[in-house]
């Protein structure tokens, strides 16, 4: 069975067919379904999918490209979501700057990553952080607030081999997803290769990062057979024992109790 431990199945691209592709992967190979917030109103619609489906998880949090709209009265009812029985987690969090390039904007980002961080401290969830070109201040920001005492994972991996045995390290699992399928995906390959696969989660975000031979196309958690296979290969292990240790991995961190 496969933990799927990133999607975003409220987004619009899922409207006409959510509640029965659900079902469909629930009643397959996907045991879990960790759905992840990326803003308050995403953080909404992702409770309630949790609380529509057993096997369904919440994490609630506000993305690196999405904290314009936090402020104090929202952060109050964010604090609150984390108190709900089926929230495991603070997400996505982080620092995203491919799409934002303004220093000071980059400086606010960081002020909500850590705000972030520190509500996952105080409510005792993991973290799952999302990083892009931003790997020495996210790595800066980890040290300085003593990081390896939240647990959490580096979610839609794209940094060096060297970068995730430092998160690994602190640890942090590491988020694989659809991009280890891709041709010219040598670094992600060589990170899947290096760290120990106890320390790997496997991911779709989806609706995005279809893997090959689906690359461009809608992405669902179905598709993370293609990602586990990959792994598998990389590592010279079976497909069973990709899906059992990343299930296992994803239920330690999350503290979620298997259901098949
Ligand atoms: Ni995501």
């Amino acid at each position: 069975m496969i933990f799927e431990s990133h999607a975003h199945y409220d987004d619009e691209k899922f409207d006409k067919d959510r509640d029965l592709l659900i079902q469909e992967l629930l009643s397959g190979r996907i045991c879990t379904i960790m759905n992840v917030g990326v803003s308050i109103e995403s953080t909404k619609t992702t409770i309630a999918l949790a609380e529509k489906y057993a096997q369904v998880y919440a994490a609630a949090g506000v993305h690196p490209s999405d904290v314009d709209e936090l402020n104090e009265e929202n952060w109050l009812w964010l604090k609150k979501q984390t108190e709900h029985p089926k929230v495991a987690a603070v997400g996505e969090i982080g620092l995203d700057y491919y799409w934002e390039k303004d220093k000071t904007a980059q400086e606010k980002q960081k002020y909500w990553f850590m705000r972030q961080m520190e509500l996952a401290r105080e409510c005792s969830l993991p973290v799952i952080i999302h990083s892009r070109d931003a790997a020495e201040d996210t790595m800066k920001i980890m040290q300085s607030i003593h990081a390896e005492e939240i647990a959490g994972v580096v979610h839609c991996y794209s940094y060096s081999p060297e970068m995730a045995k430092e998160f690994v390290k602190m640890g942090y699992y590491i988020g694989v997803g659809g991009v280890v399928t891709f041709k010219n995906a040598k670094k992600l390959k060589e990170t899947a290769e290096q760290i120990p696969l106890t320390r790997i989660l496997l991911e779709t975000d989806a609706p995005y990062m279809a893997p090959e031979p689906y690359r461009g196309k809608r992405n669902d958690s179905g598709k993370l057979i293609f990602v586990a296979e990959k792994i598998a290969e990389l590592k010279g292990v079976s497909v069973e024992e990709v899906e059992e240790t990343t299930r296992k991995n994803a239920q330690e961190l999350f503290r979620i109790e298997p259901f098949k």
